[in-house]
């Protein structure tokens, strides 16, 4: 095989060779006063030049972070950055000293999969045991973290914020674990809780459900493989039909022997939109795959549906219903509501997921009407995930502003959207400009200024 490019190598997924930074952005449309601070979105972007080695065997979980911001303040873009999350061996490549920092369990490495603020602290995430790094406003790398010494293992990319506490909540996992590590985050940033939960031929876990009274587990069947960690290869996990799909409910005070465990037909899960609970019974929002990594391989999945599972803790059943059967991905909403009941959820069209080409189109869901609108865009446009950030403090659900990022292929160049969800398919409020491509990557977030 010569010459056989990866496809996460190629077109919007293509990395990017260099660092930019930017100021004063041109924007079309005008820039709500009120957006103070940024917004950060992250996605592999590997270092080049990679060999044929390096070049056939990437996979689009592991290749090295890179984060992009947009400031915006005053109505105005004030600046755009790109840099890679230096870990040890990007530091290394770049020729940089890398910033040491606590002794890693497990292992380095460049996180790519989700950035975060909390505690006044930016965090670039990733999963399977590696260290969450700290980022200062500039994106430039501060180094790994634990939390102030309060971390024992890696940290997940997806948490779950509790509005009433400022709490985080988040599931890891390690290869090397027997069990999976639930811990609570405080709101000044040090681990305050931690529960170890057994498990069984170390599960992939990359997400969880938080209620006010529940923690949602998913152990579903993608596990660690030796097979394909004898090949080498950079991610070894695959989907193991003999690892059986359960759902564990555990309340939020409880210990490991509190967990209840459902069975489920065999299903895979990255992402939850948002949980509450109802009377005595769990609602869990979510985008399901019938299966995923088959080979532990990225493409040729079967596509994703909207869900919704109500889990009745009492009769340890789960009933799984599909909202939307249009394939689709980057579950968000209003997180000032997680642990609530939710009226809006907004998600992308998986088709960059599921057959890697561009997703087109970002959709709005009304959990109460039972309808959805989708706002398109240009093709190959491979817009990403939506943010929603509210228009004030007390503004009510879905008022507020949806941003993403999506290419622009007459500009050859990607640009910024800022949406007014209520108007969600209107003109843009906004759209800056960038000076260069983003590519394709994973997940965002809006980092306010502090007031
Ligand atoms: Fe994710």
């Amino acid at each position: 095989m010569t010459n056989v490019k990866n496809p996460y190598l190629q077109g919007l997924f293509a990395p990017v060779a260099e660092e930019v930074t930017a100021h004063d952005l041109p924007v079309t449309g005008r820039i709500p006063a009120g957006l103070r601070g940024r917004y950060l979105r992250i996605g592999p972007n590997p270092l080049g030049p990679l060999g044929p080695d390096e070049d056939a065997s990437y996979h689009l979980f592991t290749g090295a972070g890179m984060v992009h911001g947009i400031r915006l303040r005053d109505g105005r873009a004030e600046w755009y950055r790109n840099r890679w999350v230096r870990s040890r061996d990007v530091a290394e490549r770049l020729g940089e000293p890398w910033a040491a920092g606590p002794a890693v369990e497990g292992f380095d490495v460049s996180p790519n999969t989700h950035v975060i603020e909390h505690a006044g602290e930016t965090y670039a995430l990733i999963e399977a045991g590696a260290r969450p790094y700290r980022l200062d406003h500039e994106l430039g790398t501060l180094g790994p973290s634990d939390f102030g010494g309060t971390l024992k293992g890696g940290y997940p990319a997806h948490t779950k914020k509790d509005p009433d506490t400022g709490e985080l909540h988040a599931i890891g996992y390690y290869f090397g674990w027997e069990h999976l590590e639930y811990t609570v985050l405080s709101a000044d940033g040090r681990i305050v809780r931690s529960v170890e939960i057994p498990v069984a031929d170390s599960p992939m876990v990359h997400d969880l459900a938080l209620t006010q009274k529940y923690v949602v587990i998913y152990d579903l069947p993608i596990t660690f493989s030796m097979r394909l960690a004898e090949e080498g290869r950079s991610l070894p996990y695959e989907w193991n039909p003999k690892h059986p799909a359960r759902v564990g409910i555990m309340p939020r005070s409880g210990g490991a022997a509190d967990v209840r465990w459902i069975d489920i037909p065999p299903c895979w899960v990255f992402h939850t939109l948002n949980a509450y609970d109802d009377g005595d019974r769990v609602v869990v929002d979510l985008v399901s795959f019938p299966s995923f990594m088959n080979g532990g391989r990225t493409d040729g999945n079967p596509p994703p549906t909207l869900d919704r599972w109500t889990i009745d803790p009492a009769a340890l059943t789960v009933h799984q219903e599909t909202i939307d059967d249009r394939a689709q991905e980057f579950p968000r909403m209003d997180e000032r509501l997680v642990t609530r009941p939710h009226r809006y959820g907004y998600t992308v069209t998986a088709e960059a997921i599921v057959q890697n080409q561009a997703g087109e189109a970002l959709m709005k869901h009304d959990y109460v009407n039972g309808s959805s609108e989708a706002r398109l865009f240009p093709a190959g446009s491979g817009v990403g995930e939506a943010a929603f950030v509210p228009s004030g403090p007390s503004a009510a659900e879905d008022d507020g502003y949806l941003m993403a990022l999506t290419f622009d292929p007459e500009r050859q160049a990607t640009d910024l959207v800022i949406i007014a969800s209520q108007d969600f398919t209107g003109e843009p409020v906004a759209t800056v400009h960038l000076p260069v491509r983003v590519p394709l990557g994973f997940h965002g977030s809006w980092a306010p200024d502090a007031a």
